[in-house]
């Protein structure tokens, strides 16, 4: 961590984020070098096998969407140490996204405002770029996040990556993109999780809208989770990026991540823990960025833990940084799940 912190970080964080972003794209663009590197990331122990929508991983760390959108990386991401990797958001058609500046560093916060609104190649490129790994070997369970305004488009996305990959996130939470927010409507959901369904023979994961408790949406955003159960959703994300104005975006807001979210992400956690019981698995995301923070969302409910913000701050050995961290807590407080 510190040889990013010191040197790797100071050099990105001098460049526009997104400038900063692509260049880190090049460096996991080595896949042979991060095979080569791959074991001095990992963290073996048996006390943190965990599961995500019923899948077995070997440690409750996950990468969330987003940070791979055209999933062409996740080859050398998996060698992370990662229980699992998310590659997308996946949107059926190429799309250009919002009109840059687009992301913000907010350095003493540890956090980012992004209003990306799903740049992307869009499906053929993904299953392409997806079909490469077929013979690469699996060291992490690989999820597809897919998404889109359009129900036959989401179905297409599902019905096309499903078959290349473990699992699929379907993203009906982004707050940054036109239209997407038809699925938080209860009857679309249902229509398109029933559209899905028709083709569904692996698990799924609906990443749903943040809500703050009081403020009006609770209620709502929780109905969304029930019509999940009753359609037979696997799991849930919670949650993803918090809607918030912005002057140096050019399309004036965005979504929030980063440290400024913890604290709410647990409170969501457990507010679907008390309401749904075991009767579906719950991805704790938004703001975590230790072992200790994840072990909270753990004791919360959840199942298994997202990161992105905190993988752009503290560079590639948090995730092996977390695991530790959860290994000791593991061992010296209990597993926090019971
Ligand atoms: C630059 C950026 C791009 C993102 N793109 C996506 C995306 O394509 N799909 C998605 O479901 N979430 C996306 N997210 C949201 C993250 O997956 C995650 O839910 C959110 O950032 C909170 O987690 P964090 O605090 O660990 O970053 C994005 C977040 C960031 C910062």
């Amino acid at each position: 961590m510190q040889l990013y912190k010191k040197l790797m970080r100071p050099l990105l964080f001098t460049l526009e984020p997104e400038t900063a972003w692509h260049l880190s794209d090049l460096g996991l663009s080595q896949t042979w070098l991060w095979k080569i590197m791959g074991s001095g990331f990992q963290h073996h122990n048996e006390l943190l096998k965990a599961t995500v929508a019923g899948i077995p991983i070997k440690n409750p760390v996950g990468l969330a969407a987003g940070y791979d959108k055209n999933c062409r990386f996740l080859s050398s991401l998996q060698e992370l140490g990662f229980g699992y990797v998310t590659g997308g958001t996946v949107t059926k058609n190429p799309r250009p996204g919002n009109p840059k500046p687009r992301v913000i560093r907010l350095k003493d916060q540890s956090a980012l405002i992004n209003a990306l609104g799903f740049p992307g190649d869009g499906l053929e490129k993904a299953l392409s770029e997806i079909s490469k790994m077929a013979s690469v070997p699996k060291k992490s369970v690989r999820i597809i996040s897919v998404s889109g305004t359009d129900i036959a488009d989401i179905a297409e996305c599902h019905q096309q990556l499903e078959p290349l990959c473990d699992a699929i996130e379907l993203n009906i939470s982004s707050p940054n993109t036109k239209g997407l927010r038809i699925f938080q409507e209860p009857s679309n959901l249902r229509s398109l999780l029933a559209e899905v369904n028709q083709n569904k023979s692996k698990p799924l994961l609906v990443k749903t809208p943040p809500y703050k408790s009081g403020e009006g949406d609770d209620e709502k955003v929780l109905n969304l989770g029930r019509i999940c159960l009753e359609e037979k959703v696997e799991s849930l994300t919670v949650s993803n990026t918090v809607p918030i104005a912005h002057d140096g975006l050019a399309v004036g807001q965005g979504g929030l991540s980063g440290s400024p979210l913890f604290e709410n992400t647990i409170e969501m956690v457990k507010t679907y823990r008390a309401e749904f019981g075991d009767s579906i698995e719950i991805n704790a995301c938004g703001g975590i960025s230790s072992g200790y923070q994840a072990y909270e969302a753990l004791k919360a409910g959840a199942s298994s833990i997202q990161i992105l913000t905190s993988l752009i701050y503290q560079g590639p050995r948090i995730v092996q940084s977390i695991n530790k961290e959860l290994s000791e807590l593991f061992t010296n407080r209990g597993n926090p799940r019971n």
